[in-house]
């Protein structure tokens, strides 16, 4: 595992755009899952900002996230699909059809997530994902005391995930459809970003406690390919940083 520390918010999110960017560049149909929520906010500024220069190409960039809520339409402002379109797909040239949002307003969900997995497997898998950090340990919406091989699906959110939230929401949703952990694992490479004094202890936990479905993000230490870019503040329970 690799962890670079880099100074700030801007610098964490700036040297991820880059690392992903060179990725894409040196294989430009690239399979790249996303996450939403705060973290990645300047990172997908930063992508933005290189198509605009004219530096990237996303026109054969295949992109699946890993979750949303559940219910939820799609035109909702807090739904993760609104967040994609307004700081990414909006201002890139990612070809429709090669988007995949899980849909929050299916009804048959079982046989949703399956297509969904199915999708992965059909574009040959997941060359990269981006992730985030919950303060529980959550990766994705895989909760604490989620299973290991557990795969695309409808969850119940942990309490503490919502939690700031009820102002977001005229009724906050309880539920989410996630990839599941060995979706995420199954990813040839894996690119975990957390910023900020909130997520200190949560990042030492899984990156050097045990592996357990007590911290999700432990199961990490298990993969062969992950990178982890922090901020100093996210870095500050870890020895030597
Ligand atoms: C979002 C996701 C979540 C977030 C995590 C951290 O798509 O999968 O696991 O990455 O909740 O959220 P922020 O970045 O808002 O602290």
């Amino acid at each position: 595992m690799d962890i670079l520390v880099e100074q700030n918010y801007e610098s964490m999110s700036q040297t991820a755009a880059r690392l992903v960017a060179r990725e894409i560049l040196l294989v430009p149909d690239l399979v790249l899952g996303l996450a939403t929520g705060n973290t990645p906010v300047g990172f997908y500024s930063e992508l933005v900002k290189l198509h605009e220069e004219n530096l990237l190409d996303y026109s054969s960039l295949k992109t699946f996230n890993l979750d949303e809520y559940y219910p939820i339409p799609p035109s909702h402002p807090e739904s993760f699909t609104n967040y994609m379109y307004e700081r990414f797909f909006n201002h890139v040239n990612v070809p429709e059809q090669n988007i995949y949002i899980p849909d929050g307003t299916v009804e048959s969900v079982e046989e949703y997530c399956r297509r969904y997995e199915e999708w992965i497997e059909e574009s040959g898998g997941l060359d990269l994902q981006l992730l985030g950090i919950g303060k529980n340990g959550h990766i994705g919406y895989n909760e604490p005391g989620c299973s290991w091989d557990s795969v695309t699906r409808l969850v119940e959110l942990d309490p503490r995930t919502m939690e700031g939230q009820s102002d977001k929401f005229d009724n906050p949703p309880t539920q989410a459809l996630t990839m599941g952990v060995k979706t995420i694992m199954g990813a040839d490479q894996i690119l975990l970003l957390a910023s900020g004094a909130k997520k200190a202890e949560v990042v030492e936990v899984a990156l050097n406690g045990p592996v357990t479905t007590d911290v999700p993000a432990s199961i990490l230490q298990l993969h062969p390919n992950v990178t982890v870019i922090l901020d100093r503040e996210a870095a500050a329970e870890l020895d030597g940083c």
